[in-house]
């Protein structure tokens, strides 16, 4: 309900300060969940837990979009804007490595992503937001979306369903293993690239190894295709236009003297221009085309488009810029580059005008520096403390109560 009541002033430093209070429950949340990862697509337990938590603060509106999501509108009762936070929540089907007390307890998943410290940032966002309600404006719109890790992600599955209705603004954050703890990146525009894959069978002609003439040889013609699509990064595409082409997986033969009849190629494209991006699968199938068709094999090639890239809006970004200036100082801020990998954060960017931020959690010195995915990535745990109070003073200058 809108009412014409003005909310009582919010002072953000008083926030600030119970936020680093509430730091050792943000660890204890983190933890529980490290210890029950549930991997894309089968976050039951997770959702349940999160749900559990968002109960007990009361306040909210709770809803589950999809099985495995959650979501929880804080509604002020003033006029004002919405923002949107988002956290990610589903772990990876990775044997974790750590030695620690509360490691992966399911075989086979891990969160080796650090969507368990997202999850529980945010879940410290709520908690502080919602004992302030009532000196909030507009709605804090708080997003636990299943599925990061696993095309077609579940973002785009939310937004389908009208969580992002109505929304002014959306941030989001990642902690980073490879930035040191203490640190935050906000990258302005392109931040992180589309996540293509793609995949070729070459059909030649398979027969004895001996007698070479007799066969068409899809690995030697498909070793001529792994080096010509070295072309389209080095040859057809502008050079200051970034992408990457990588093939990841040749797949053929079964011994050392049968050519066999058909060979498997597939890899990954990243791209952050919208438009590049749609001109490269032509280029990669040229080129297989030619390859293929000059030593008379065949091919089938299927192209598969990930997640469109996270860009970031550049005027929000220099908003939040000067957020973290002001709530952290100005050496946090580090000059960050983008990165090729993805995130299907970008589909919440469809819809409002959204910042992705990274929260540096590496400690070199403390021997967490496992890149992202590894079975020995960790988090240095600090980086929950700065997130928390990163996406506080955010979302309280987004809603205009600063
Ligand atoms: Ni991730």
């Amino acid at each position: 309900m809108t009412t014409a009541t003005p909310s009582p002033a919010l002072d953000t430093a008083t926030v600030l300060l119970e936020a680093q209070q509430l730091a050792p429950q943000v660890i204890d949340w983190r933890r529980a969940l490290h210890q029950k990862p549930e991997v894309a697509f089968q976050e039951h337990e997770t959702a349940r837990f999160i749900r559990q938590i968002l109960e007990q603060i009361g306040g909210l509106e709770i809803s589950r979009p999809t099985e495995t999501s959650v979501m929880a509108r804080l509604r002020s009762g003033h006029a004002g804007p919405v923002i949107a936070v988002r956290a990610d929540i589903d772990a990876l089907p990775i044997q974790e490595e750590n030695d620690v007390a509360y490691r992966s307890q399911s075989e086979g998943a891990m969160h080796a992503c650090g969507h368990d410290g997202h999850t529980s940032i945010v879940l410290g966002l709520v908690t502080l937001l919602a004992r302030h309600r009532d000196q909030l404006r507009g709605e804090v719109r708080f997003l636990f979306q299943h599925a990061e890790e696993l095309s077609p992600g579940g973002a785009e599955e939310m937004v389908r369903l009208g969580v992002m209705d109505g929304v002014d603004q959306v941030i989001g954050l990642h902690l980073w293993s490879g930035m040191p703890v203490g640190r935050i990146g906000l990258i302005a525009g392109p931040a992180m690239a589309a996540p293509d894959t793609f995949s070729c069978t070459i059909t030649g002609k398979g027969g004895h190894a001996a007698m070479p003439h007799d066969t068409i040889d899809p690995i030697a013609i498909g070793a001529q295709v792994v080096s010509a699509l070295q072309h389209v990064v080095s040859r057809l595409v502008d050079p200051l236009d970034p992408v990457v082409v990588s093939v990841t997986q040749f797949i053929a033969g079964t011994t050392h003297n049968v050519v066999p009849e058909s060979a498997y190629l597939a890899g990954t494209v990243r791209t952050f221009d919208p438009a590049l991006r749609t001109t490269v699968p032509a280029m990669l199938e040229r080129i297989i085309h030619g390859v293929t068709s000059a030593f008379g094999a065949t091919y089938a090639f299927h192209y598969e488009p990930g997640y469109r890239p996270v860009i970031n809006d550049p005027a929000l970004t220099a908003r939040l810029t000067s957020v973290v200036m002001r709530t952290f100082g100005a050496d946090t801020m580090i000059d960050m580059r983008p990165t090729m990998g993805g995130e299907d954060f970008s589909a919440y960017q469809q819809r409002a005008p959204g910042v992705f931020a990274f929260i540096g959690a590496g400690n070199v010195e403390a021997g967490i520096d496992f890149p992202h995915h590894h079975p020995r990535f960790q988090i240095d745990e600090r980086a929950l403390d700065i997130g928390l109070r990163y996406l506080t003073a955010a979302t309280l200058d987004l809603l205009g109560t600063a």
